[in-house]
């Protein structure tokens, strides 16, 4: 039955999405610095910075240029300082990008500087695979950095050059890059893409043979190619269209890495159980540092600004980065943790009642008795768990999920005008209340 359903689930997603995604902006929204709930556990910090930028990427990110990363670092210091001083205490720290690692001395100080404010129990890196080298590996490794995730995408060189990844090495030189990362890291994950135009199965086959003979990498994640309005027309120009394969795809890579490695979300697969996953970047609440940095705090959403220039003028003035905010209904912040949990495979059924007060399952009876429905979960006394069939139902609406953060990117970036206008005007300060706060 659930074989028929993944289009009308993503449909009913992208419905919902449409409505929940949506940013307010033109006030000086509210500081969740000020607001927010103190016991978030995850500091997302987001570097914007790419040696080359990718044709598929829709993730804010910019040509790295040194005169414009450096003040940008100094900036970030700044920002955490704000959490910290109001009360903030984090316990893992997630760097993301574009690529933290374009100034791995500046990455080094800024981890250094999170470990100084903050007990860090976990510190997590994204890279690409031409700067696994002796001299930012060690700068990592000092920095105590216990996750790095590479961005592989996949093995073949005709795919890498079509999506102009080439730039970043060949097959050849990241098979050997990552084997030259052996046992400096706790967990080592490379991270690959699928349903890509022109990607075949024989190319997902030696993908998966490659990274399963890797001994270095402890960890793979399988990233669905998601996509805008703009990226799907700029990236069918360079690679073509071809079928959507994406269940065949994803059922393939499942069969092949559950043989060697275990479940840690629906498309990331470890070896150890105690590796740290992709999965830690969903903690109930998170701030997000940074340009172009997404934050969910005590229901609240919210994105700093997209202008890197405006990003650092505004923190060295003390002012809050966030230029779009929106706080979520109780139903919709349920719902974003009936997704987000069962991403993890499971849901505490008596934790979740606690948060909730007792109101999750008599809110969500509908979406609960649906999804049981159509079999893609099953329920004991005390878990909510994802089937075997389920786990690609959400793989669809995980997809959907993170493309509707591609849509509020392209929205947070179509106001950059207006924000600049209100950067002109005098500051407010009192922050006005959003009018759905
Ligand atoms: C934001 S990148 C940062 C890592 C690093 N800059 C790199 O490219 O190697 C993290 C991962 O997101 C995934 N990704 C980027 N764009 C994507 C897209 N349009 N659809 C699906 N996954 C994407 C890629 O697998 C990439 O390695
Ligand atoms: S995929 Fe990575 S390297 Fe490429 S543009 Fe995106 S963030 Fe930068």
């Amino acid at each position: 039955m659930i074989a028929a359903m993944p289009r009308l689930i993503g449909a009913v997603m992208r419905r919902l999405l449409a409505r929940s995604m949506v940013l307010q902006h033109g006030t000086i929204p509210r500081d969740p610095v000020a607001h927010g709930n103190r016991d978030a556990g995850q500091l997302y910090v987001h570097v914007p910075f790419c040696p080359s930028l990718c044709p598929f990427c829709t993730f804010h990110r910019v040509r790295f240029q040194r005169e414009r990363a450096t003040p940008y670092f100094a900036a970030l210091h700044r920002e955490i300082d704000r959490y910290h001083d109001a009360g903030f205490a984090f316990q893992d720290l997630y760097v993301g990008g574009g690529t933290p690692t374009v100034m791995a001395d500046e990455l080094g100080a800024l981890i250094a500087h999170a470990r100084n404010r903050f007990a860090l129990r976990h510190v997590a890196v994204e890279t690409n695979p031409s700067h696994l080298t002796e001299p930012i590996m060690n700068a990592l490794v000092a920095a105590g950095v216990d996750r790095l995730s590479v961005g592989v995408q996949t093995f073949d060189d005709v795919l890498l050059e079509r999506m102009g990844r080439r730039v970043y090495g060949t097959s050849a030189e990241i098979v050997a890059a990552l084997t030259g990362a052996a046992g400096r890291f706790k967990t080592l994950n490379a991270d690959f893409m699928f349903n890509l135009p022109g990607q075949t199965d024989g190319m997902i086959d030696r993908d998966l043979a490659t990274v399963l003979d890797i001994p270095a990498v402890n960890q793979a994640t399988f990233y669905p190619l998601m996509t805008t309005r703009g990226s799907q027309i700029a990236l069918r120009a360079r690679m073509g269209s071809s079928p959507n394969r994406e269940h065949a795809q994803y059922e393939r890579i499942r069969r092949a890495m559950t043989a060697r490695m275990r479940h840690s979300s629906i498309w990331c697969f470890s070896i150890e159980p105690d590796s740290i996953d992709e999965y830690m970047a969903y903690h109930d609440d998170y701030a997000g540092v940074g340009s172009g940095a997404f934050g969910y705090l005590g229901g609240r959403l919210y994105s700093n600004t997209f202008s890197i220039k405006r990003y650092v003028d505004r923190v060295v003035a003390g002012r809050p980065a966030v230029t779009g905010t929106r706080m979520l209904s109780e139903r919709e912040r349920m719902r974003f943790d009936l997704l987000i949990k069962l991403f993890g495979l499971t849901l505490d059924k008596h934790a979740i009642e606690a948060k909730y007060q007792g109101r999750f399952r008599t809110t969500l009876w509908k979406e609960i008795a649906a999804f049981k429905a159509i079999g893609a979960i099953e329920e004991s006394t005390t878990h909510l768990r994802l089937t075997e069939p389920g786990l690609y139902a959400w793989v669809v609406m995980m997809r959907e999920f993170l493309s509707s953060l591609n849509a509020l990117r392209e929205d947070m970036r179509a106001h950059l005008e207006a924000e600049r206008q209100q950067d002109r005007e005098p500051i407010r300060l009192v922050a006005p209340t959003m009018p759905n706060a």
